[in-house]
């Protein structure tokens, strides 16, 4: 039986991105809003959210009474490395300027956005929810990771001095449209998208930096934006939710190059560059609490004929250079 919570006004932050915008698609295409309900979406051009008094503005013209944080300084594992403190600096802010905003405009709740890069480097398999802050990240993407695991202090802390009941979902690697395809700053899987389209166009080899041994677990945005939906409007907890598909569907980088290449029907040389890092080698992580509520869910499997048409339809959401 669906709770009743009665009637929304909800406040996506980062309604331009990835995440966002598939939030967006099932929200207004699948019917995932329900009758009353008032979906707002944000993007940097609304308000700066690293900036207090314009975070501020944006809660006293809309005045949500839910809010889905999805708004990050986002990206792939070598801007990480060129930019570990503007990682850290961007997202406290932002974090904090949203959560503390809410708070003091009595938002009821507040469902931000972690990953599964924030877990401890050295560990055991598979995480779970209960290890975010059981040992130092790698070293990779420190500053992103501390500034996520903060939200994390911040719920707890919020509850157990206001009551107030603010959440995070944890996804692994995200892949749909929308995504970031610039190369030097991506995910792995729209830098490689963009790297085949590339090859392909000029004649030239595809070069993979890395091993293509590191393994990664990959959810479809849409499925993503359904459970996202679910924990808005269902799940109780404060402590937060792994949303990931199985650690039976952990794939290497170098099966996602197969299946890039496939997709595009690309020929040529494939040359993987061990001297650029792997970055974490695995993050297998658990969905069994996420399976403990909703064991009917079905994701959208990444290596069937269903996600070439994914591949193709990246091809066409982005302007690809
Ligand atoms: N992509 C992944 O593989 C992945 C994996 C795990 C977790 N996550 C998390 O999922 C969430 C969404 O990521 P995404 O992949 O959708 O990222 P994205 O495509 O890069 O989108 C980021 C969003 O945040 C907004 N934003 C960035 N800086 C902002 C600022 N200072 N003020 C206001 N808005 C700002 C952007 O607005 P503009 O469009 O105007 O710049 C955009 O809407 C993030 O919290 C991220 O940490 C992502």
């Amino acid at each position: 039986m669906e709770k009743q919570i009665g009637t929304m006004r909800v406040l996506v932050t980062g309604g331009s991105g990835l995440v966002g915008k598939a939030i967006q698609h099932v929200v207004k295409e699948e019917g995932g809003a329900r009758e009353g309900e008032e979906w707002i979406f944000l993007s940097s051009k609304d308000a700066d959210l690293t900036n207090a008094a314009e975070t501020r503005a944006i809660f006293e013209k809309h005045r949500p009474t839910h809010v889905v944080h999805v708004a990050a300084m986002v990206g792939g594992l070598f801007r990480h490395l060129r930019q570990n403190l503007d990682f850290w600096r961007n997202n406290v802010c932002i974090n904090d300027n949203v959560l503390q905003t809410a708070h003091e405009f009595g938002v009821v709740k507040v469902v931000s956005c972690l990953s599964t890069c924030i877990f401890p480097d050295k560990t055991t398999y598979p995480i779970d929810e209960t290890m975010i802050h059981n040992g130092p990240p790698h070293e990779s993407n420190s500053g992103y990771a501390y500034a996520k695991r903060m939200v994390d202090v911040h719920n707890r802390a919020c509850w157990t001095q206001y009551g107030r009941r603010y959440t995070a979902v944890i996804p692994t690697n995200i892949f749909g449209p929308h995504d970031n395809f610039n190369i030097e700053d991506a995910h792995v899987l729209p830098a490689l998208v963009h790297k085949t389209y590339k090859a392909k166009r000029d004649g030239t080899a595809l070069e993979v930096w890395g091993s293509g041994h590191a393994l990664r677990q990959f959810i479809y945005s849409l499925d993503l934006a359904r459970l996202y939906l679910w924990v808005l409007r269902e799940y109780d907890e404060v402590e937060p939710i792994i949303l990931s598909v199985g650690q039976e569907e952990e794939i290497t980088i170098k099966d996602v190059v197969d299946a890039i290449v496939e997709a595009f029907g690309f020929t040529g040389p494939v040359i993987y560059d061990t001297s650029k890092s792997d970055g974490q080698m695995k993050k297998t992580a658990s969905n069994a609490k996420l399976r403990s509520y909703r064991p009917d869910f079905t994701f959208t499997p990444f290596q069937t004929g269903k996600h070439q048409t994914h591949l193709s339809q990246l091809k066409k959401s982005t302007v690809l250079t």
